[in-house]
């Protein structure tokens, strides 16, 4: 016999690891959420840069619909067309020397798999990171994460970690020796603040890498498909050694993966790294659907034009208030001279859902599919809420 649940006197409540948004989201469509009194949000977060293609895109939840009813699991020891049909769908937009692939169920174990195969590949356990960098929370992640609150209450973290500077060769290449497995980089720094480093900064960390036989980790989980291209380091024609995907590659199932060469992945042991649920048939028929359609290159067109249309609003505001308005595609943010939070607090109570991405910056990860009307109404918003706060 179950439980009586008519009897239950304990409500679960979470642990409190959240800034309560005071909100209760039911539904969502498109690069609109609703929230259960029926008022509606434009969604420039995309829950962190997750929905993609937007909530309910209608061919990821016809993929997903179909495959729930067909079967939602299978371990990897076993084969199953969707899983198939992922590694085909993401294998074209991979450049050749990519072939090789685990699975996990978030950016932070996409990280922790990296590490393990950087150091396992090259039987050396340094790591270097950068400042500001964010990887996930998971212990392997952490070390490689920069700041202090999300690591210190958590001490000791893995030994073996080094962090430099963001966009400084100079820095990079004084800590690059033969102790060092790999330098894991996102290409622009998402939670960091979105930080674009100067044109030649990913080159110049491959050839310093080549030069000493160390590994480059890509941390594309948020950078993935919203630059206005598939992939950020292609723009500076950069080749990773392991390359990082999650967040929106299902466009909102938990699926991350981590790519590398056939030199790297020859070297990790058999049955060395592995977890229960990643690639599951689930994920992988919502992830295929979002690939094919990110396959398109006038999406990403697109979503370069739609960045730019941003920047030269938001800048054209001559808005005292702003300090810098930046990014890359639908990679935006602007920093302010002032706390972002109240300001992002005064967005959502005009409907208009932003991001922090640290104290004075607020940044903005909206579906790659958004409209410029729709882009207008978030920068409307946030104009008059920062009017607002002074
Ligand atoms: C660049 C980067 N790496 C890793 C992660 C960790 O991903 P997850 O939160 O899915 O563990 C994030 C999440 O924000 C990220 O932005």
């Amino acid at each position: 016999m179950g439980h009586d649940l008519t009897t239950t006197h304990i409500r679960l409540s979470p642990i409190p690891l959240h800034a309560e948004r005071g909100l209760r989201l039911v539904r969502g469509e498109g690069s609109y959420l609703w929230d259960d009194q029926d008022r509606r949000y434009l969604d420039l977060m995309t829950n962190y840069g997750v929905n993609l293609l937007g909530h309910n895109h209608p061919e990821v939840t016809a993929a997903i619909t179909a495959q729930a009813a067909t079967l939602t699991n299978a371990h990897q020891s076993f084969d199953t067309p969707a899983r198939d049909d992922f590694l085909h769908a993401l294998g074209v937009l991979l450049p050749p020397p990519l072939t090789r692939i685990s699975f996990g169920n978030s950016g932070a174990e996409s990280v922790e798999a990296a590490v393990k195969y950087a150091r396992v590949a090259s039987g050396r356990t340094g790591i270097v990171a950068t400042h500001r960098a964010y990887h996930g929370r998971t212990f392997g992640a952490l070390a490689a994460t920069a700041d202090a609150k999300y690591r210190d209450p958590f001490a000791p973290m893995l030994e073996g970690f080094r962090h430099v500077p963001f966009d400084d060769l100079g820095a990079m290449e004084k800590v690059l020796d033969d102790s060092v497995a790999a330098v894991i980089i996102e290409p622009i720094q998402g939670e960091g603040g979105v930080r674009v480093p100067a044109d030649g900064y990913l080159k110049g960390i491959r050839d310093q890498c080549d030069a000493r036989g160390i590994l480059l980790i890509c941390d594309e989980i948020q950078t993935g498909f919203r630059t206005g291209a598939v992939f950020a380091f292609s723009r500076e024609d950069v080749m990773p050694d392991i390359l990082c995907l999650s967040k929106s590659i299902a466009n909102g199932l938990p699926l991350g993966v981590t790519v590398t060469t056939e030199a790297v992945s020859d070297r990790v042991p058999k049955g060395s790294h592995g977890s229960t649920f990643a690639g599951s048939p689930l994920v992988c028929a919502a992830g295929t659907a979002t690939l094919k359609l990110v396959g398109d290159d006038e999406i990403h067109r697109r979503a370069a034009q739609a960045g730019e249309h941003f920047i030269e609003k938001v800048r054209g505001l001559g808005l005292p208030q702003v300090r810098e308005v930046r990014g890359r595609g639908l990679m935006l943010a602007v920093e302010l001279k002032k706390p972002a939070t109240p300001v992002i607090k005064s967005m959502q109570e005009r409907g208009v859902l932003a991001l922090p991405g640290g104290g004075t910056v607020i940044r903005f990860l909206p579906s790659i599919l958004i409209d410029d009307a729709q882009l207008d109404e978030g920068v409307a918003a946030f104009v008059s809420a920062v009017r607002q706060s002074g």
